[in-house]
Parts: C-alpha cells; structure tokens; sequence
C-alpha cells in the first residue's frame, strides 16, 4: 500500500537544528518541539490547511465536474478538488483511487487526468447495470459540490518509460473500452518523453467507448477498432506493427495493457515465449481461478452452509446469501473483502495479508480458498 501524507500533512517528530546554526539542538527549540508534540495531535484535525483526513488515510474531496465521456452515456468523468482549495497528493499514471461510497461500499477507479495538475483528479465510471452496484451509485448518487471519501492515490500498475528503468525501445498501449482510463495518462507521459509509442483502442462499438476526443489528438499513433465494424482483433493487431523482414511483432517492446479478462489471457498465452517483450496489464474484472477445489463455508452467525464450486471464488458464493458482503478489486490487493477464519485451513492466493494476520486468521474471500472440505467465517 502506498499510503501518502497530504502534502500540507506536517509531521513533528524530529527536533529543529540550532537556530544559530551551531552542532546541537537549540534548547528552545527542543521545548517548542515537544510542546508541539502534545499540542498537535488535538490542533491537527482543526488546522485550516488541513483537509478533512482520518488516521485510516482516509480524505475528502469535493466533486466539481461531472461529463458524460462516451456516446451511449454510460461512462461518466468526475473531477474532484480538495475543499480548500490546496494541492492534492502527488500521483503517476497507472494509479487509482479508492471511493468510499456513502453506501459503505468501496470501488476502485483509475485516475485519467492530468497527472501534473496537482489541483483536480479525475476519473471515469462506465455504469454497469449488473454489477455489484457501485457504478450504478456512482452514477445517481454523485453530484457536483458533493463531499466524496477517498482513499490513494496508490498505484498497482507504474509505467516503466524505455531509458528510465525500462530496456525497452519502444511502448505498445492496449486500451478496451473503460480500459482506457490508466491508459491515457500513460499516453500523455510517452508523448511527453518523445518515446516512439503507439496504441490500440479497442471496443463493441465508437458509441461505447470514451474519451474519442481526447485520443484524436495524437493522430495517428492510435488506431480505433470496433467490433461491430472489425470484429475481434487478432494477435498481430494488438501487438502493433511486425517486422517486415520476420513477420512477427520486433522485440524490444513494452506492452501495457487494460481490458477484460480474455483478451489478458490470449495476450499471456501468445507472449509466453516472447521474453524480449515486457507485458504489463491491469485487468477490470476478477481473474479466473485456476486449480480450484470444491468446498463449504459455514456462517458463524446463522450457521448457514455455502458451497463454492471448482470455478467460483469464495466471494462470489457468499454474495449469493449476503448480497452486501464488502468487495472491491476482487483481485487480492485492496483487502475490502477480508474476514476472519474460525475454524479450517486456508489456502491463501492473495499477496497483501502479512504473516501475523494470516496467523490471526484473515481471509481475502475474493482470491483465497480453504485448503480442506470446510472453512467456517466470522459473519
Ligand atoms: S476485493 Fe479486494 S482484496 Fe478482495
């Protein structure tokens, strides 16, 4: 977790040099120091420069701007600004927020601005009407001058730019539809860099997919590809140019890629011998389990019993019975889902719970499984 202190945060914990610059500690000083000490903590959630926060890392932003991004309407931006007016936490492109919805449920959503504007984030939800509900509340709850809890800027999903911690020599994006959020602020920082770039922005359809405008702008470096005109993209489309003496996709090439779980997996399956080329992705819905065991759960407080088939996660089950059960990422590294074991053993597939609260007994019901027939949970 890259859990950030708001940059009017201030932080007295070690003693000021001497005033007059002489090797010790000023004594003054050293009793001002102390005094702040005391004195700050009941000052600080009073302070003027400080936003609304809470230990947890937990801040309030007020949303400013809302704009419907996508033909079909489905995909909305919102802006948001901190309520005083001060600078935002520092962020890169590939990083998202958490947004705490004043329902109690948490989603994630990649920030799409401008990641050198310190004043406003942005971000966009597509609407999906058979989710878990946290787009649709988004959509009808959210209004401009609003309040909204977040939590982050964090980032699961850093670009590496070609001679700057990456040996490749060039970037190959890969954006489907709302895959296009973490993707565009990567656009602009490879424009920036003068890197040689191109992308592929694929969807159903141009009424489905977001932000054509603000693609427009870098020509020809983007292709637009549809389903309904084009039908799935192979491979080589993805991939980008081939050389044309070999006829496959040059090395030396870094791949980001955001998208649905399938064209991830086509991607992996056809680079997995292609070590010359990086890939990175973020996927927007949970990965597929793989080596999955049949098992039960019982609720502690009802002593209800839960099978969870070969294929399903633990999360998925306990929704059919608690539809309000917590989730976000359902990917193992945003820890919304986590619960506490009471009885069986776990087979733990996420890699965010430290060794004490595994010991302790938490559970991440969207990627972890019990290891027997039967794990019994603490709700
Ligand atoms: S939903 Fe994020 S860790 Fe389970």
């Amino acid at each position: 977790m890259n859990q950030r202190l708001h940059p009017h945060s201030t932080e007295m914990t070690s003693p000021p040099p001497h005033l007059y610059g002489r090797w010790r500690h000023d004594p003054m000083l050293l009793m001002g120091t102390a005094i702040a000490k005391v004195w700050w903590p009941f000052w600080r959630p009073m302070a003027p420069l400080h936003p609304t926060t809470a230990d947890d890392g937990v801040t309030a932003v007020r949303l400013v701007d809302r704009q419907v991004v996508a033909a079909d309407e489905n995909v909305v931006t919102l802006t948001f600004e901190a309520p005083d007016g001060t600078l935002l936490t520092r962020w890169h492109p590939g990083a998202h927020l958490d947004i705490l919805l004043p329902s109690g449920r948490m989603r994630e959503y990649s920030l799409c601005g401008d990641p050198a504007d310190r004043r406003q984030y942005r971000i966009a939800v597509r609407r999906i009407p058979d989710g878990g509900g946290g787009s649709i509340e988004v959509h009808d709850t959210l209004r401009v001058g609003d309040l909204v809890r977040i939590r982050g800027p964090r980032n699961a999903f850093p670009i590496a730019v070609p001679g700057h911690g990456s040996s490749a020599r060039s970037v190959r994006f890969i954006a489907a539809g709302i895959g296009i959020t973490p993707i565009l602020p990567m656009m602009a920082v490879a424009e920036r860099f003068g890197l040689d770039w191109s992308m592929i922005y694929t969807g159903r359809s141009r009424t489905s997919i977001p932000f054509l405008d603000e693609v427009a702008r870098f020509g020809d470096k983007v292709t637009i590809r549809t389903d309904d005109e084009s039908g799935l993209p192979s491979m080589t489309e993805l991939l980008g140019p081939t050389d044309p003496q070999t006829g496959s996709t040059p090395g030396d090439l870094a791949v980001y890629c955001c998208g649905p779980v399938p064209m991830l997996d086509r991607l992996r399956t056809h680079l997995a011998d292609r070590p010359d080329i990086e890939l990175h992705y973020e996927r927007f819905s949970p990965p597929p389990v793989e080596d999955g065991r049949p098992f039960t759960i019982t609720l502690a407080s009802t002593g209800q019993q839960i099978p969870v088939a070969a294929d399903e996660t633990a999360l998925s089950a306990i929704r059919k019975t608690v539809p309000s059960a917590p989730y976000s990422c359902q990917q193992g590294f945003c820890g919304t889902c986590k619960v506490r074991t009471l009885s069986g053993a776990v087979d733990h597939r996420d890699n965010i719970l430290t060794e004490p609260e595994r010991a302790d007994g938490q559970f991440l019901t969207c990627v972890s499984r019990a290891s027997g027939d039967h794990i019994t949970l603490d709700l």
